[in-house]
């Protein structure tokens, strides 16, 4: 375990039942098998900065920062303050009413990106089927009626039936067939085979710019430039899935300026308000082709929600947290990458876009080595069974990126 110290402030009592045995009592086992512990089996009771406090005290450097959601980490008091304002102020309103911190955050977000309109979602799931439903949509009105997405093998885009369908993992499909018809899916790098797979059917390509539950797989920039020249020519629209992407977390504020191209419509979630639920689909004017009645939400955009995800663009933009994730990004791959000519470490390869990591190993190590971090102090998490995804906060430190190298790299030597 890390070091125990006193967590910051009053902490709640322990939880006292056998919580593997409640969570089989209680939950549908979705992240457990019953009677199993989850994959970290520990009770986080706070957080503050970069470290959360478990309920038996102790701590933990959080290199997930909750899957790339606490982008400013846990609890900082930008934050805090706006939620705490907004909570006081106005909750919920419904869709029917203008809301001050809807509008905020939706100028905001367009002011620095090259979208045009936006929808707001609860989700990444919902920010995708908005995504999808707009394609088919534009299809209908540009294209004969052409509603087909070509999405990438080892994609990941959501839960709910649609997106499950555009996810290209069979794992996530079978046991809900039949999927929802519609989606095709290519291997992810391969212009060609994306080139093969437009029919007249296609309304549009979409793709995460980095597999992020894949493990962190960047695409190559002559891929995404080759996809966008792609649509050009056949007149397809480019959805890029940037929820995990997204809020400065590979470097620059959205992954595609990283690639040098624009995409018709971004979707975006996790990091967007620091941990409170909420997504968002924009679109270029051109492609933004919902006209009232095509589609809705109603807890969507709300200020409560807004107000926490304009708080935390803001203090992206405000202390260049993209900067950070540059420099910090380099400095955890250039130990990582040092870590690798160790040949005890047995890393296979390091994959890295700004403050976002995959780590592969030669064998399937990466729940030893999970489970070695944890009880060392250090969260992270894996997306296979042998690779270790990082996606820390983006107000990370130096002194963190070391502690965590030395750390990492004890937990991965025999
Ligand atoms: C790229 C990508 N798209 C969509 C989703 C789904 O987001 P949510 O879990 O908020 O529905 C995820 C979640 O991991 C994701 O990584």
């Amino acid at each position: 375990m890390g070091t125990s110290t006193d967590p910051p402030g009053p902490s709640p009592a322990p939880f006292r039942q056998d919580i593997p045995s409640l969570e089989g009592e209680i939950y549908m086992q979705t992240f457990a098998a019953p009677g199993a512990p989850r994959q970290n089996p520990i009770t986080l009771v706070r957080g503050e900065g970069m470290r959360v406090w478990d309920d038996q005290g102790h701590e933990y450097l959080d290199f997930l920062g909750g899957i790339a959601v606490n982008v400013l980490g846990h609890c900082p008091p930008v934050l805090v303050k706006a939620i705490q304002e907004q909570v006081a102020t106005l909750i919920h309103t419904s869709n029917l009413y203008y809301t001050v911190p809807q509008l905020e955050l939706g100028k905001l977000l367009l002011d620095h990106s090259v979208l045009d309109k936006v929808f707001f979602t609860n989700s990444g799931a919902e920010a995708n089927e908005a995504a999808i439903k707009l394609a088919r949509k534009w299809g209908r009105l540009h294209r004969n009626g052409a509603y087909e997405v070509i999405t990438a093998l080892n994609s990941f885009h959501g839960r709910t039936l649609a997106t499950v369908a555009a996810t290209g993992n069979r794992h996530y499909q079978e046991p809900f067939d039949p999927m929802p018809a519609g989606f095709t899916h290519v291997p992810f790098n391969d212009l060609e085979a994306m080139r093969a797979a437009v029919t007249d059917r296609t309304a549009a390509i979409m793709l995460e710019p980095i597999l992020g539950e894949a493990g962190v797989i960047p695409a190559t920039r002559d891929y995404l430039q080759g996809v966008r020249r792609l649509c050009d020519e056949q007149g397809l629209l480019l959805i890029l899935d940037e929820v995990q992407s997204g809020m400065g977390r590979t470097g620059t504020l959205w992954a595609y300026e990283g690639y040098g191209v624009e995409p018709d419509i971004m979707t975006l979630a996790k990091g967007l308000a620091g941990g409170l639920p909420i997504g968002a689909c924009l679109a270029k004017e051109h492609a933004a082709v919902f006209v009232p009645g095509d589609h809705g939400s109603t807890f969507a955009g709300n200020p409560l929600v807004c107000a926490a995800g304009r708080a935390v663009l803001q203090e992206i933009l405000d202390q260049d947290l993209a900067g950070n994730a540059r420099t910090m990004g380099g400095r955890i791959a250039a130990g990582l990458r040092e870590l690798q000519s160790e040949a005890d470490a047995g890393i296979k390869e390091v994959r890295a876009a700004g403050l976002w990591t995959g780590v592969e190993f030669e064998t399937e190590k990466a729940t030893d080595v999970l489970n070695r971090c944890r009880e060392a102090g250090v969260l992270v998490n894996k997306t296979s069974g042998s690779a270790i995804r990082l996606a820390p906060p983006l107000i990370v430190t130096a002194e963190d990126c070391d502690q965590f190298l030395d750390v990492f790299g004890r937990c991965v030597t025999p």
